[in-house]
């Protein structure tokens, strides 16, 4: 890659960013840093692969962890939070697919599908709106109990499914395994 080419999609991932961050602001969202985006140093997008102690994170929490310039959420769920989500008819979404690359195909986007573990306590999902980029809001935000993205106010419910406003998908949820009892693997 030029030199060139390489300030090009510097360039373009600041626009993309300072244009989700700005539209945060404005309605009062937390916003994922702004300058944590800006310059991500040549060894943090070297490290595709990193390892989450996840042994701090209390039932009902979430921890939100950087990872290749995006913040991606490990929700522990409580019993409610479980339960609300697979009391949804899959025929209800509207985005019906699990998009869960931990799947060896195309699945529905059942909520046990989309959970890391059987139990469905444990749901890791990149923190970034399908929207245009916004990072929603947690702890059980929205009207459907998960996240809530105030840009434009699109709802996802506890697994994290678009159930309402303009966001097209569900949360994207990334390559994710546990090594241990308490260790998730992202990548
Ligand atoms: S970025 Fe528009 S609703 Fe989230």
């Amino acid at each position: 890659m030029s030199h060139a080419e390489d300030h090009e999609g510097t360039r373009r991932d600041f626009l993309y960013y300072a244009t989700a961050g700005a539209g945060a602001v404005a309605t009062g969202a937390a916003v994922w840093p702004l300058v944590n985006q800006m310059n991500p140093s040549a060894d943090v997008k070297a490290l595709s692969s990193i390892r989450v102690d996840v042994s701090g994170v209390e039932v009902g929490t979430q921890l939100t962890v950087k990872w290749l310039g995006k913040p991606v959420f490990f929700r522990r769920r409580s019993e409610a939070e479980i339960a609300d989500g697979r009391s949804v008819d899959v025929g209800q979404l509207i985005d019906k697919t699990a998009q869960n690359p931990n799947k060896d195909e195309v699945v529905p986007a059942t909520d046990e599908n989309r959970t890391l573990d059987e139990a469905g306590e444990w749901l890791v999902m990149i923190g970034v709106c399908t929207h245009l980029g916004c990072v929603p809001i947690g702890d059980g935000a929205g009207e459907f109990g998960g996240w809530f993205c105030p840009c434009h106010g699109s709802h996802y419910d506890t697994a994290g499914r678009i159930r309402k406003g303009p966001a097209p998908q569900n949360l994207h949820i990334p390559v994710a395994a546990f090594v241990d009892d308490t260790t998730i693997k992202l990548g």
